[in-house]
């Protein structure tokens, strides 16, 4: 037995599926899950120091690669001095004031410890500030293990939803409405038929957890008018693209700002942060200053806030963004020409520096039913291609890659190298 399914075999033993996060567990690929033991800028090294080019940057935070220097030198310094107060303390009023000034329509910001915990309250204000009872959001888009987002489209009246996870009850999932995206008609339809109960629209404004599923502007521009016109919010779910598609997240990029947006992941630097954020009007219904009640004991916490403070300063410093989305794209072109080249059925999509790769497909992919059927059968067998080859992406089929700024064009070269001579193969061994 490997070492990686002995260590599986005892995670299995004291942890459910032997993993804390279920896309962990390597679940429908046919070996154990990697373990590993550390980082370093562009690289993973595991258990047998054999060492990964990391595309999956921790499901995005990494957005610098693994350990910034720099941003580490601040967590030492940090670690001597502050660990956890519960207590008023400057470094989350430096985070808070840094990301307000950065970001012109964010009047205030609430730190939490989680995507999952900044949509939870987001949308616990949404229906606090508006009196209302009901959230619509997209098939495809993940919000978290929220209660009332675990949710899939019901088959009844169009726009209504049901469990998708054991543990939730109808009545929690009757309080979701369910719409695709990019379909300005069902939104219409759902807002005739519920619009005076909605509180909110959440939407990833760059759907990216079901593939890459960029949405059309206009789209969002709709949202933005419906929800206004009927006195519901919009919310944007920026844990993946907050700072790192641009500084202020698709709101920036797509012109169109939301009441409330949601943040986590590069926020915190590769420690456990997360925020919600908007205007003064609707953050003050939170407690202790309003009636909507929200907590927690390691909020703020000074090591995380110190972190997320130095990895943002730093993005902004270098033009790390414009930087990083700007390889990413190179690293899609040089893919996309190598797929056409070898005459390898496949695309890769990118924004920013986002990318997913899948089946060849006429027309723009922006819906979870355009998704090629036979993704999750290519992915399987292309999996282990590029774990030999040394790349690490996300063991999962629908999650996307994550280019990070420690990948130089020398690295980003060779992965494309790798990708296209395992496709190849893969293909090859299909004909
Ligand atoms: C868009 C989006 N929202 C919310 C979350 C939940 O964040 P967390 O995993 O930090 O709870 C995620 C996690 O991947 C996400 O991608």
């Amino acid at each position: 037995m490997n070492e990686f399914q002995s260590l599986f075999n005892r995670s299995q033993a004291v942890t459910p599926g032997g993993v804390h996060s279920p896309v962990r567990a390597f679940k429908g690929l046919e070996q154990a899950p990697i373990f590993f033991k550390s980082g370093e800028g562009a690289y993973l090294n595991d258990q047998n120091d054999k060492k990964y080019l990391d595309l999956c940057s921790s499901f995005g935070p990494l957005i610098l690669g693994h350990r910034d220097p720099d941003v580490q030198r601040s967590i030492e310094e940090i670690v001597d001095k502050a660990w956890s107060f519960g207590a008023p303390e400057a470094y989350s009023l430096e985070l808070a004031e840094w990301i307000t000034n950065e970001i012109p329509w964010l009047d205030k910001i609430r730190f939490v410890n989680s995507g999952t915990e900044a949509v939870m309250t987001a949308l616990r204000l949404a229906k606090g500030f508006t009196g209302k009872n009901k959230i619509l959001k997209f098939d495809g888009c993940y919000h978290g293990h929220v209660d009332s987002m675990l949710v899939a489209s019901g088959s009844g009246l169009a726009g209504t939803a049901t469990a998708s996870s054991a543990g939730i009850s109808a009545a929690v999932a009757s309080e979701t409405l369910v719409a695709k995206l990019d379909d300005e008609k069902a939104v219409e339809e759902i807002f005739k038929r519920e619009g005076s109960d909605i509180a909110a629209v959440i939407i990833e404004p760059l759907p990216a957890n079901y593939g890459l599923l960029p949405q059309r502007n206009e789209f969002l521009q709709f949202l933005r008018k419906i929800t206004k016109d009927n006195d519901a919010l919009l919310i944007f779910d920026e844990v993946i693209s907050g700072f790192r598609v641009a500084m202020g997240g698709m709101a920036e990029v797509s012109d169109v700002v939301p009441d409330l947006v949601t943040y986590g992941k590069i926020i915190g630097g590769g420690f456990p942060v997360g925020a919600f954020a908007g205007r003064d009007e609707v953050m003050d219904f939170l407690a202790p200053n309003g009636p909507v009640y929200q907590a927690g004991t390691l909020s703020g916490n000074p090591i995380c806030m110190v972190a997320g403070l130095n990895t943002l300063k730093k993005i902004k410093n270098n033009n790390i963004i414009e930087n990083t989305n700007k390889a990413c794209e190179d690293f899609a072109a040089k893919l996309n020409d190598g797929f056409e080249k070898h005459g390898i059925p496949m695309q890769c999509i990118q924004m920013a520096s986002l990318f997913f790769m899948t089946g060849k497909t006429t027309d723009p992919i922006r819906t979870i039913d355009q998704l090629p059927k036979d993704h999750g059968e290519h992915f399987k067998a292309l999996y282990p291609k590029f774990l030999s080859r040394g790349l690490y992406v996300a063991p999962a089929a629908f999650e996307v890659g994550f280019f990070s700024a420690a990948i130089d064009s020398e690295l980003s070269e060779k992965a494309c190298q790798n990708i296209l001579d395992a496709c190849s193969e893969y293909f090859n061994e299909k004909r």
